[in-house]
């Protein structure tokens, strides 16, 4: 399949650095005009994690409360939904409809989840039950269309990051074709060290790009946190891009605080000061 990533390889991208600003003279009231600074470098990731329920929508979605915040035309994807119910006509995925509520680019949700499916169960059973085979290309081409709308994209995957979709696809797989790179979020508790060290090892293994780690607190009795988060982050070859800890109120806004993407590959550019 054809890499429709091709123009921004993750590891080809160089972070533009930025010309120092001027002041614009007191006497002239308009701030630079945009085209003068260039076009914003693009960010696109693919949020996987070491399971369901550990934090992968909150992160994602404060990744694109990031982006918008710093100007960036920021649009999520939840290609894939299992557990949708129907609201004013259309059926609505919380995770989908968090990611839409934390971007600013607002697509048909047709576009942003391709497939939405009712039953909250592994996708390959709750798209059996609908009839539907989930499959790459109707993915791929919202992918196209999402990317072509805005300057940042965050696709979030489906529970871990080996989740069949059909006998011969799972999200590994689409991770691959999308050829974004990973973000991994690790929901810090006990036995999350195993469970994020094959995660690792199977993104690497599909020649993908780590671009690093969030530690997300899921269980806030958790013993040895910190010892834990030490242990990853000697093995794992990519950065720790910040602990959530565990919040009271867990919105993208209040998640965004503990997260620091400054260091990745199209996070800065001419016109986003971060
Ligand atoms: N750091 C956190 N603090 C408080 N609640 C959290 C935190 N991380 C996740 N949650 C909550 O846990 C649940 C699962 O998180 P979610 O992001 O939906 O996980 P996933 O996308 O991996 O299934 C949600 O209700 C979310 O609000
Ligand atoms: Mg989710």
């Amino acid at each position: 399949m054809k890499n429709l990533n091709e123009p921004e390889q993750p590891v080809a991208v160089t972070p533009v650095v930025s010309a120092p600003k001027k002041t614009p003279p007191a006497t002239d009231p308009k701030p630079d005009a945009l085209a003068a600074e260039g076009i914003p470098s693009r960010f696109c990731c693919f949020v996987t994690g070491t399971d369901t329920e550990i934090g992968k929508t909150l992160i994602s979605a404060a990744i694109l409360h990031k982006l918008a915040a710093s100007g960036r035309r920021a649009c999520g994807m939840k290609p894939v939904a299992a557990g949708a119910e129907m609201r004013d006509g259309e059926l609505h995925n919380e995770d989908a409809d968090m990611l839409r509520a934390a971007g600013n680019v607002h697509l048909p949700s047709s576009i942003t989840t391709p497939f939405m499916l009712k039953e909250p169960a592994a996708p390959h059973i709750a798209a059996a039950l609908e009839g539907v085979t989930i499959e790459p290309v109707p993915i791929l081409a919202a992918y196209t269309e999402i990317h072509a709308a805005s300057d940042a994209v965050v696709v979030e995957g489906v529970g871990g990051f080996r989740v069949p979709f059909n006998d011969d696809f799972d999200s590994a797989d689409l991770a691959s074709q999308l050829n974004l790179p990973v973000i991994l979020v690790v929901g810090l508790r006990l036995g999350c060290i195993s469970h994020a060290l094959l995660t690792v090892e199977a993104i690497v293994s599909r020649g993908l790009v780590l671009a690093g780690w969030v530690a997300n607190t899921v269980d806030p009795n958790m013993r040895f946190e910190r010892e834990n988060i030490d242990a990853l982050e000697q093995r794992i070859p990519a950065p720790l891009l910040g602990h959530v800890p565990r919040l009271e109120n867990p919105t993208a806004q209040a998640a965004a605080e503990y997260i620091d993407l400054a260091g990745l590959p199209g996070w800065h550019s001419p016109r986003v000061q971060t």
